[in-house]
């Protein structure tokens, strides 16, 4: 891609983009997140490929490998738009029929539906199926609708409007002020207010200033992080630049763990694009901004996601806590003030300033605003990567959303916040899931 000078540069690129897609065309999308991988998603994709070219539909139906979808256990998931049908536990040897049958003959393969495990009923649109009906995808809807190694397929659902909104319209005093206002708490646990802790880096005293993703993400079974980072790490690097802007540094540190290679391979390629594109550099869009990032792979320690461990083990040392105060805020990489957010924080960042504080603070709870991941995982009926609103009760993500337990068992407890977290048994079942209410009910968020 060519590289991009000015806002109107990039409306110009993003309205071309947009001419050249019709929404009424045929489209296959294939979830080719991490889980669908283990399931073989990379057999259907072959399959895909060389029936499209037997059957003569390539050109006249689009293909696209999307990230993870949410309903990992069901995968590798099929997604056949502009209708939405959705199939389920798609194997190789199914293409050649989803191709005649449903792509070129507009029918419905039953067999591939989901079935609800309690009712018996399946559902053909993908939004149909409950685990999918009672969610709010802010931050992961994206995943299922663009290729995460296209550039061009995160300008066309909107992509860096906020950093541009953010560049050319905002003071950083005013993006600060945003996020403050919009009420946003970090997502990596403990529940702190973003815009605060951004005021004490863009306050702390010193010309070098550091922003650090944490992508460390040890909790066991979570993997909120991981999926937002394969499928849409533009949406974590725009973040990333806005709050850089913010608080005035122009270097950035994404910490990936090791086990993450599709993560990290991901946001590579979109750093690489982005930079190819004058997205990421000096005097990014004409703004007189610069800014650059590294990708750094932890080794995967628990410790390492506590931010000053993972600073340390930053700068080469053994990943090890410190004791705070000083914060990372005044005193962090090499001793420079830095803002480290989690990537789920970083990826809300884009949302808040295009649609404002208003609009986030409507959705939730009183103390905490916006959407929270779940892996929900373990056993329950449907697993996988759920987003709802704060305040959603736990019966609701577990019984609703998850169908509840296996086999009609009687559901014991459930457990939140990893390690750190605790154990919610059945008379908790009412408790609205916000930071405030999980640590009320001594529990953690995550
Ligand atoms: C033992 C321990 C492990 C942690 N692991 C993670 C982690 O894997 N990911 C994460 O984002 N935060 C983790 N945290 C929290 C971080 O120290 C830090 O608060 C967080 O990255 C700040 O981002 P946020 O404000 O966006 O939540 C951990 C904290 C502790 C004490
Ligand atoms: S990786 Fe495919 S649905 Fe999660």
């Amino acid at each position: 891609m060519a590289k991009i000078t000015s806002p109107a540069e990039l409306e110009k690129l993003r309205e071309k983009i947009l001419s050249q897609r019709d929404p009424d065309k045929l489209c296959i999308t294939l979830c080719s997140g991490s889980a669908c991988h283990a399931t073989g998603c990379d057999p259907v994709a072959d399959a895909l490929a060389e029936e499209m070219e037997k059957q003569g539909v390539v050109g006249k139906v689009d293909f696209r490998r999307t990230g993870c979808h949410g309903f990992c256990e069901q995968g590798p998931i099929l997604v056949v738009y502009p209708q939405g049908i959705c199939y389920l536990k798609v194997k190789a040897e199914d293409v050649s029929e989803i191709i005649s049958a449903t792509v070129k003959g507009g029918k419905v393969i039953e067999r591939l539906l989901y079935v609800d495990p309690n009712t018996g009923e399946k559902a053909t649109l993908e939004e149909d199926i409950p685990f999918y009906k009672n969610q709010q995808r802010l931050v992961l809807g994206p995943n299922r609708k663009i290729d995460p190694k296209s550039l061009e397929d995160y300008l066309a659902v909107d992509g860096y409007q906020a950093l541009v909104k953010t560049l050319f319209e905002l003071s950083p005093e005013e993006v600060v002020g945003e996020v403050k206002n919009a009420q946003l708490r970090g997502r990596g646990g403990a529940g702190f207010p973003s815009g605060i802790k951004w005021d004490f880096a863009r306050k702390a005293p010193g010309e070098q200033k550091y922003v650090v993703v944490n992508c460390d993400e040890g909790d066991p079974g979570a993997y909120m992080d991981r999926s937002v980072m394969e499928g849409n790490p533009f949406a974590v690097l725009e973040g990333l630049m806005i709050g850089a802007y913010a608080i005035g540094a122009n270097e950035g540190y994404i910490y990936v763990r090791q086990e993450y290679p599709l993560a990290v391979a991901n946001l590579t390629i979109a750093i690489e694009q982005a930079e190819e594109a004058g997205l990421l550099g000096e005097n990014i869009l004409g703004s007189g901004f610069d800014f650059t990032v590294k990708v750094h792979r932890g080794a995967g320690a628990f410790i390492c996601g506590e931010e000053t461990s993972l600073l340390n083990s930053l700068e080469g040392k053994a990943g090890e806590p410190n004791a705070r105060p000083p914060f990372p805020a005044t005193r962090g990489l090499w001793g420079k003030p830095t803002n480290i957010n989690n990537v789920e924080t970083w990826a809300n960042i884009p949302l808040v300033i295009n649609k404002g504080a208003d609009y986030f603070t409507a959705i939730g709870t009183e103390g905490s605003k916006g959407t929270k991941i779940f892996s929900l995982v373990g056993k329950v009926n449907n697993t996988g990567l759920v987003e709802v609103p704060m305040g959603t009760t736990l019966k609701d993500i577990i019984f609703k959303i998850g169908g509840g337990v296996p086999g009609g068992k009687q559901f014991k407890a459930v457990q939140t916040g990893g390690p750190s977290g605790g154990c919610l048994p059945e008379d908790l079942l009412d408790t609205q899931v916000d930071f405030d209410e999980l640590t009320r009910a001594g529990a953690m968020m995550g």
